[in-house]
């Protein structure tokens, strides 16, 4: 398995550089102060499932005014969630949260790995890896789309996605192999959101400010901007 660059770099730039988003601790939001609350993070990592990160900002706000624990969302009506979950679609996703907020009050608090919260529903192994890393600082990496193009470039992959990710998975892992990234994992996979979201972008990427920009095999042979290949269909 290829080895990834050394993570300190990004980490450096995402201390710099990180949005401000409600679902993350820092001076700038006050949202989120002290520890992660597991209720916030996997609330967050379900609504940007199939929602942008502009269009659930107001939206998390409003249902964690509404549904301020676990608790109160467990113990709603069904009607009542609905009712707060309307336009963002994939109603699927409120269904399960509902029933994942039941399972996990009736079990007092939330799995702190991440096989205890795979089996929650609605939850899959990407979300599982989100909220183990943000909310519990478990050395694991969630691998979306962001992150799949990020590492493809890295290590200049050109195997076509569906297929590459089998490549993909094992080297983003490897990424806590290294200190730094354990010491700190929330912010580690959050780094990689971010520059997947607003540098490693899938159009003209902004690699004279990338953090990673004398590492990029990708940069590197100037093939970026067609990677990650696609199978064509
Ligand atoms: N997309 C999914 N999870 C995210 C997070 N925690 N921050 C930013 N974008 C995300």
């Amino acid at each position: 398995i290829p080895t990834p660059p050394p993570a300190g770099p990004l980490l450096a730039w995402y201390d710099r550089h990180r949005r401000t988003l409600p679902w993350r601790a820092g001076p700038a939001t006050g949202a989120m102060p002290g520890e992660p609350d597991p209720y916030r993070i996997w609330l967050s990592e379900v609504m940007l499932q199939q929602t942008t990160v502009a269009a659930v900002g107001p939206r998390y706000a409003r249902f964690l005014a509404r549904f301020p624990d676990v608790q109160a969302l467990a113990e709603a009506p069904w009607e009542d969630v609905a009712a707060e979950w309307a336009g963002l679609g994939y109603y699927a996703r409120a269904r399960n949260l509902h029933a994942a907020a039941k399972a996990v009050a009736g079990r007092g608090g939330f799995p702190d790995t991440e096989a205890g919260l795979r089996e929650l529903p609605g939850i899959g192994a990407y979300t599982a890896a989100a909220i183990a890393a943000i909310a519990f600082g478990r050395p694991t990496v969630p691998v979306d789309g962001n992150v799949e193009r990020v590492v493809a470039r890295l290590l200049a992959i050109r195997e076509p996605l569906p297929g590459a990710r089998r490549l993909i998975a094992p080297i983003a892992a490897r990424f806590m192999e290294q200190a730094e990234p354990r010491a700190r994992p929330g912010d580690f996979v959050q780094a990689l959101f971010d520059l997947g979201a607003t540098l490693c972008t899938p159009r003209r990427p902004a690699c004279a400010l990338c953090p990673w920009r004398g590492d990029c095999e990708a940069q590197r042979q100037g093939i970026q901007e067609s990677l990650p290949a696609k199978t064509p269909k």
